[in-house]
């Protein structure tokens, strides 16, 4: 598939309907927003130029949609299969798709759910659902309710922190394979909710799965570095102080400021992002300002 790339300075392109896609590019490699668009009301060509964005800028944003939950998973469904919200925290009622995070009740439940380390604000880099052996292709989260200040989200293209690698390394790291792991963070909340359930089959345990370190992008064809802190516990053909070591190396890397975009959230803005290419954290600088966002997330492939 040949992937048009809109480039680093705001453009419009037109799709083969006629509709005008104005793109504002958020920094160098990754990032677009995409203005004067109802999402609500996409026709095919559409779609298929939205998504030639979104596969090459990795993150694309539209703001001012608020949409419904309802229009969140249709427009969700354009672009795929919407999954189950989350395969252990309960979806919002009615919706089993939607999974929301409200930031100001979290560390409560959490804690109630004797995990600490999930309410833990400073460190939250990691990829979405990666400890199941097919992780989403992509999520579409939905500011619901954005703080005063503060609360963007920043996300890192691993495309580019692969290719900033040397030759050596790259090579290296394509022989390695890495255990990833959602116990850590879930196994209290499951163990409290009795069953998770993802892709239809319901479990009451998080068996840990086996990624490769480096995956090939199955759109773009390119080489995507696949490891994050959030769920990946160790590379399987190391002993545990050198996979420690190569790990936060590689998370150290893959998060540097010239790989990152930063967006600020509007109320009703939509952001959605390839989770085969990218890495994602909140800032958590917002204290105790209310912050809600809810999350669709698009069935995805075992990483090759
Ligand atoms: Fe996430």
């Amino acid at each position: 598939m040949t992937i048009t790339h809109p480039g680093t300075a705001p453009s419009r392109t037109t799709t083969e309907s006629g509709v005008e896609l104005d793109l504002t590019p958020l920094s160098g490699s990754i990032g677009t927003v995409i203005e004067n668009i109802d999402v609500r009301d996409l026709d095919d060509a559409t779609v298929a130029a939205i998504r030639q964005v979104w596969l090459s800028r990795k993150v694309i944003f539209f703001r001012n949609q608020h949409l419904t939950p309802t229009e969140h998973i249709a427009f969700a469904a354009r672009f795929g299969e919407p999954t189950e919200g989350h395969p252990v925290i309960p979806a919002i009622k009615d919706h089993p798709q939607v999974f929301e995070i409200d930031y100001s009740r979290s560390r409560e439940l959490y804690q109630s759910y004797g995990d600490v380390s999930t309410s833990d604000r400073s460190v939250s880099w990691h990829t979405d659902v990666t400890f199941v052996r097919r992780p989403p292709v992509g999520s579409i989260l939905r500011a619901v309710v954005v703080p005063q200040s503060g609360g963007d989200t920043l996300f890192s293209d691993q495309q580019a922190a692969f290719e900033a690698l040397s030759p050596s390394l790259r090579d290296y790291l394509r022989t390695l394979t890495a255990v990833h792991d959602g116990k850590a963070q879930f196994k209290g909340i499951l163990d409290h909710v009795g069953e998770g359930k993802w892709e239809g089959e319901t479990f009451t345990d998080l068996a840990p799965v086996e990624h490769p370190v480096v995956r090939t992008h199955p759109e773009t064809g390119a080489e995507v570095l696949f490891v994050n802190p959030g769920f990946t516990s160790h590379i399987s053909q190391l002993s545990r102080a050198e996979s420690n070591a190569l790990l936060g190396f590689l998370y150290a890397h893959a998060v540097q400021d010239r790989f990152v975009v930063r967006y600020h959230w509007g109320q009703g803005d939509l952001g959605f992002w390839d989770n085969r290419a990218t890495q994602h954290s909140v800032v958590g600088d917002f204290d105790e300002q209310h912050r809600v966002i809810q999350r669709v997330t698009l069935r995805g492939d075992e990483p090759r």
